[in-house]
């Protein structure tokens, strides 16, 4: 494996009191971007955050925000997560019925656009516009929450993702999110990803921030050497 995994913070879990802090603590130990967890409360049953926190994000990093509509049509609002400072605009494809043009929209203004999967969905939904995206996330968690427990069946949508991916000389990158521990960050980087989001293995009580992205560093390190 050549390229290093990169580390997605998600900010689902971090204390919101010290949002500033936070962000600034995850840049210092390297990570490579901040995820940032909206929720409609129709998508999934809860709110979460909106445009007002990825702007205060925006102001204090000029680390790639990486935004997870977990949201109804979120054609409605993939401008507005733009012009709030958002990098990388992901949609589920199970939420819209023209991703398509989602990812002409977001291209057409130099972002990059990503595709999720929930984990009932089959790679097969996203094949015919794989071409036409920058990153596929594959929610390896029901989303919804943070702290949930690992589904396996992602790793074989990440092989699968990959080989389609390889096959088809495309650039696109594959992340992970929901779930991912030091434990399991090297199985998702072997079958392929690129890209691991964590919310709770980076903000608990257990460690610091810096300490729990060394740790999961070193656990992807292990396999990037092999
Ligand atoms: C789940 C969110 C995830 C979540 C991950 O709905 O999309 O990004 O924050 O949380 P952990 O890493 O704790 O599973
Ligand atoms: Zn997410």
């Amino acid at each position: 494996m050549s390229d290093a995994v990169k580390l997605a913070p998600s900010i689902l879990s971090a204390d919101l009191s010290r949002l500033g802090e936070q962000v600034r603590e995850v840049e210092m130990a390297g990570a490579a971007a901040i995820h940032i967890d909206v929720m409609d409360g129709r998508f999934v049953p809860v709110i979460s955050m909106g445009t007002p926190i990825v702007e205060a994000a925006r102001r204090v990093t000029s680390l790639t925000l990486d935004i997870h509509l977990m949201v109804v049509e979120p054609e409605r609002h993939v401008g507005v997560f733009m012009d709030a400072g958002g990098d990388i605009i992901n949609v589920h494809v199970e939420a819209t019925v023209h991703p398509g043009r989602i990812a002409q929209e977001v291209r057409s203004r130099g972002k990059r656009v990503g595709i999720c999967l929930n984990p009932g969905t089959p790679v097969s939904a996203l094949e015919e516009i794989l071409p036409e995206v920058d990153q596929v996330m594959v929610m390896s968690v029901n989303p919804g929450w943070s702290d949930q427990r690992f589904i396996e069946g992602a790793l074989g949508k990440v092989e699968s993702l990959r080989r389609l991916i390889d096959e088809g000389g495309l650039r696109v990158e594959i992340e992970v999110d929901g779930g991912v521990t030091p434990e399991i960050a090297p199985r998702c980087a072997l079958a392929g990803a690129n890209v691991v989001v964590a919310a709770s293995a980076v903000f608990n009580d257990r460690a610091s921030v810096g300490e729990n992205l060394t740790e999961l560093r070193e656990a992807l390190a292990r396999v990037e050497r092999v």
